[in-house]
């Protein structure tokens, strides 16, 4: 039995414009243990799938199973299965860190866990804010509190969605710790980020999403095959001839352009030389997973006109 399992879950959503679809058809299942990336860009319906799948919003059709439990008709079971740290900050202002954490505990009918209460603390780095009230609290530390709540029913599956977004580099290193280290001994965990190299060191297998619809779902080291290629990089002030701007990604002075083979660098090279484009701190990079993401997501575009 899958943890999660999506059954051609759609959604629409009322809008002035008429009905807009959020989710369109899908359908994955996510086994027991996994470590599980969601991927998309903005708008793409990663929360929305989340929502759904914590009994937040409801599907315009299809069905959500966590481990076999409807979450609409068998909400309770479903949501006691599930550890959701939300994207949204939302907490108590009247509560400190260790009274909310009690008050969520209770919320699942949880008692006496004052000792895994203390560990989510130390681990999460919180152990000295435990008394600190909500409102005194920074946004990173706020999120360490929303991933602690998420977690004080040792949930077996635990859905992040954009859990390190705001977070300092030490935070995101001790949080991917303690999660890699709850999936190690069985969590299934289910994550969403627009941080791909994050995505691509602790995921076993990605969906990426677009407009609603999954556009790519495979292991991880196959999406990454599938880029087998090199990243040529290289800075420059000079405007590009058209038909390498066609070609690149350009982020400021920074050019970015994808090759299959070898001889694709020297061709592009030559031409840069040629178009008299100024070249300045070259440098050939293996394509990675935003290599990948960006190629599916141009791929998908090109499908999505008529
Ligand atoms: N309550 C709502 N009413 C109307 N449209 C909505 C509602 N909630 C979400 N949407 C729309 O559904 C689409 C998907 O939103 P969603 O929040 O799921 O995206 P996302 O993939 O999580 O994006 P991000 O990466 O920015 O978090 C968006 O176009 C959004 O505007
Ligand atoms: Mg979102």
């Amino acid at each position: 039995m899958p943890a999660i399992s999506f059954q051609t879950v759609s959604k629409t959503y009322p809008t002035p414009q008429g009905l807009f679809r959020a989710l369109d058809n899908v359908s994955l299942d996510i086994q027991e243990g996994e470590f599980f990336g969601l991927l998309g860009p903005n708008g793409a319906g990663k929360t929305t799938l989340i929502s759904i799948l914590a009994g937040l919003a409801r599907a315009s059709s299809g069905r959500v199973l966590v481990q076999g439990c409807d979450v609409q008709t068998d909400y309770a079971a479903a949501r006691r299965k599930l550890g959701v740290v939300p994207q949204e900050l939302v907490f108590d202002p009247f509560f400190n860190v260790r009274e909310a954490l009690r008050f969520q505990s209770g919320y699942f009918g949880v008692t006496h866990n004052g000792d895994w209460i203390d560990e989510l603390l130390h681990s999460l780095g919180l152990a000295d804010k435990a008394n600190a009230n909500m409102r005194q609290l920074s946004g990173g530390m706020k999120r360490r509190v929303l991933v602690a709540q998420a977690l004080v029913h040792k949930p077996p599956i635990i859905v992040l969605d954009e859990p390190t977004a705001g977070v300092d580099v030490e935070l995101r290193q001790t949080l991917w710790h303690f999660i890699a280290r709850l999936n190690k001994e069985g969590h299934t965990v289910l994550l969403t980020t627009h941080y791909l190299e994050e995505a691509e060191a602790l995921c076993g297998r990605i969906a990426m999403l677009k407009r609603g619809r999954v556009v790519a779902l495979d292991a991880t080291s196959e999406l990454l095959k599938a880029a087998s290629g090199n990243v040529l990089v290289f800075k420059t002030d000079s405007p590009l001839p058209p038909a390498i701007a066609a070609q690149a990604r350009v982020t400021g002075r920074v050019v970015q352009l994808a090759t299959q083979e070898t001889q694709d660098i020297e061709q592009y090279l030559t031409a840069l030389r040629q178009a008299q484009v100024d070249v300045q701190d070259i440098e050939i990079r293996r394509a990675d997973l935003e290599d990948v993401f960006l190629s599916v997501m141009a791929k998908a575009s090109a499908e999505d006109t008529p």
